[in-house]
């Protein structure tokens, strides 16, 4: 039997499909409405708790677990290691020539070599570590990383002593934060300690790129993306874990980042993390948002944003870098101040280390506190905000000397003292870092 030529029974079975699919999609439908329905009827019935409050952690916690053996989820599978790693070299043809270090910009130069590893969970979890040639990565359209931003990242640095040996700035507390950002993006973690060694060694291949000099040194970027090939939001199967290193000098262009202090533009519309949120995790995601910002500051002729959150516009970062105040207390003190771990601020390695040394130096009050900008307003007419100043690792301490907030200058004295406890950090920090004095937070590479 036929009609208009197709034979009957193919096109009978579609038919049926056809008429079977619709039913099952009108299905969905009735009983999607009846569950819209009934999620209305919760809505009315619950009182929902309200934000209002933000949760205040101890003082001068660090979050993560840094001295506690890591606890994976249980389904992450097969960890790596660094006894697996496998090194391929870069022939003679592709080592590029090292930069002077009075060039150097930051991040626009990078060496030979490359880590990777990657994950796929249908293979049993991670696979083989690989250090190899720099190259570029080939990624399927639909991978998580290029649709969702799954991605997070550290940054770290590689120093070269004065005694020429080259070392680590605790490490440690990168992996334990890029673990931290890896659980809250649905992306796999790590054995820290594997990870540091096969850091490690990377930094040793390339080692000839970590200047010799102690105004630059070598940047490192661990990176974490999602590369699923799939649309849907959810967990990453797929990941890659990969290092790159740059050479680097001061994080501003043309300016060390000390012989003048830096200009913020604080504009209460504008807000980078809130409670609730990833504020105080390293994931592309807080970045890209920020740079709209950064260039009204810019187009403004601010250098960077201190940012603000809440009605009471309370300081929370300036730029990429942690916010320290100095000032005179109400008992007449001399008390540092940085806002405390909630939520909304980036556990900053540099921003412990200056707690953990200014506790010790033990000539101010320190204090990990909620700061509004009526308190440094306040503070500023009265003469009693001594210094302001950025913390990280790109720009270690960066002093601050000008706010523009609510159509007003405020003028921070921050340049003019000159034995002043942000330039006592830095120098200490540096002294670390560069081997001037022995200490256990660097660590030396073989
Ligand atoms: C760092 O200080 O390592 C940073 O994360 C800054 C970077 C985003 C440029």
């Amino acid at each position: 039997m036929s009609i208009h030529g197709k034979t009957m029974l193919p096109y009978i079975v579609r038919k049926v499909f056809e008429i079977q699919h619709k039913l099952y999609q009108q299905q969905i439908r009735a009983c999607s409405t009846g569950r819209l329905q009934e999620a209305l009827k919760i809505e009315e019935e619950q009182e929902f708790p309200k934000i209002n409050e933000i949760k205040q952690p101890e003082e001068s916690s660090f979050y993560y677990p840094v001295d506690k053996k890591f606890k994976h989820d249980p389904d992450i599978g097969e960890q790596f290691s660094y006894s697996q790693l496998r090194v391929r070299l870069a022939g003679p043809h592709q080592l590029q020539p090292k930069p002077e270090a009075d060039d150097l910009q930051f991040g626009k130069l990078f060496t030979d070599h490359m880590f990777k590893v990657a994950y796929h969970k249908r293979l049993g979890g991670w696979q083989v570590p690989e250090i190899m040639p720099l190259e570029n990565l080939v990624l399927h359209p639909a991978a998580k990383v290029l649709h969702y931003a799954v991605e997070l990242f550290e940054g770290m640095k590689a120093f070269r002593g004065v005694d020429g040996r080259i070392r680590l700035f605790r490490p440690e507390m990168n992996m334990a934060r890029m673990n931290a950002s890896a659980q809250r993006s649905g992306l796999p973690t790590f054995e820290p300690e594997e990870f540091v060694k096969c850091i490690s060694r990377l930094v040793s291949i390339d080692q000839e790129w970590v200047p010799h000099t102690e105004s630059a040194s070598l940047y490192i970027r661990p990176t974490l993306i999602g590369i699923e090939p799939t649309l849907g939001v959810a967990s990453s199967e797929s990941a890659l874990l990969y290092t790159i290193l740059s050479p680097v000098g001061g994080y501003f262009a043309g300016n060390s980042g000390t012989s003048t202090g830096v200009s913020l533009l604080a504009d209460p519309q504008y807000t980078r993390s809130w409670p609730g949120g990833v504020g105080d995790r390293k994931m592309g995601s807080n970045y890209a948002p920020t740079i709209h910002v950064q260039k009204e500051a810019s187009k403004q002729g601010f250098q960077q944003v201190l940012w603000l959150y809440g009605d009471d516009h309370q300081l929370t970062e300036v730029g990429t870098m942690n916010i320290f105040v100095l000032l005179i207390n109400d008992r007449g003190e001399r008390e540092l101040v940085t806002p405390p771990l909630n939520g909304l601020i980036l556990p900053g390695i540099v921003r412990h280390s200056i707690l953990n040394l200014a506790r010790e130096w033990n000539q101010v009050k320190v204090t990990e506190r909620k700061i509004t900008m009526a308190e440094v307003k306040k503070l500023v007419y009265e003469n009693r905000v001594l210094e302001m100043f950025g913390a990280g690792t790109a720009c270690v301490v960066s002093p601050i000397e000008r706010i523009f907030y609510m159509n007003e200058n405020l003028l921070i004295p921050t340049m003019e003292n000159s034995d002043a406890v942000w330039r006592t950090m830095r120098n200490t920090l540096l002294d670390i870092q560069y081997g001037r004095v022995k200490h256990p937070w660097a660590i030396e590479i073989d």
